[in-house]
């Protein structure tokens, strides 16, 4: 794989400022929301690693962390079959905890209703669920976001945590693929 950006990048979809600006907003509804409630904000490794470090330093109430790793397996496309499981599973125990899941995307949204199903047997006091980006046209699974970032199209994008083949990570704003160039096997 070659590892230039302008390989890959068709356009900005969401440029660094906008990324910020509106996570500030999402940290103040966050807080609001959670006052006296000491969430454990979970984020769902990889994708959702900066997205997390950015909003954890706009919330105004004491929180914690963790991380979880899932995988979905495609047909060697595009495509989440449904088949989920988990690679790396919490440290901290969620019983009585008001959890908030933190995922940098939902697209058919299999991976987000098999997370909340794992967590919901644990006896969490409340699960929320907070992506920073929605792909709302491909949801094959309905599930119940909370907070979202911004509603995209289906367009396949990477940056700001979302990877091409693990690269690409670091970027501060969310680009979109170039038709043709890259097609993901597996997600994480
Ligand atoms: P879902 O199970 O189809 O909702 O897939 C969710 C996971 O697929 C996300 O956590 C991402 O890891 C990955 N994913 C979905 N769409 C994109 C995209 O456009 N770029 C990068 N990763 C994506
Ligand atoms: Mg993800």
């Amino acid at each position: 794989m070659k590892l230039a950006l302008d390989e890959y990048l068709l356009e900005v979809l969401i440029p660094a400022e906008g990324l910020q600006a509106r996570i500030a907003e999402l940290g103040r509804e966050i807080s609001a929301d959670y006052v006296g409630k000491n969430p454990l904000l979970i984020c769902i490794l990889r994708g959702g690693v900066m997205f997390l470090t950015d909003l954890m330093r706009q919330l105004a109430v004491p929180h914690t962390l963790d991380f979880m790793a899932v995988s979905s397996y495609g047909a060697g496309a595009r495509e989440s079959t449904g088949s989920v499981r988990i690679l790396m599973d919490l440290a901290t125990d969620i019983e009585h905890r008001h959890v908030l899941i933190v995922e940098d995307i939902i697209d058919t949204g299999h991976t987000m209703h098999y997370i909340v199903q794992v967590l919901q047997a644990r006896g969490p006091a409340s699960v929320r669920i907070c992506t920073l980006l929605n792909k709302a046209e491909r949801r094959e699974v309905d599930v119940p976001i909370d907070y979202v970032g911004f509603d995209i199209p289906n367009k396949f994008v990477f940056g700001y945590g979302l990877d091409l083949d693990e690269y690409f990570r670091n970027l501060p704003f969310v680009g979109v693929v170039k038709p043709g160039v890259f097609l993901p096997s597996q997600r994480v």
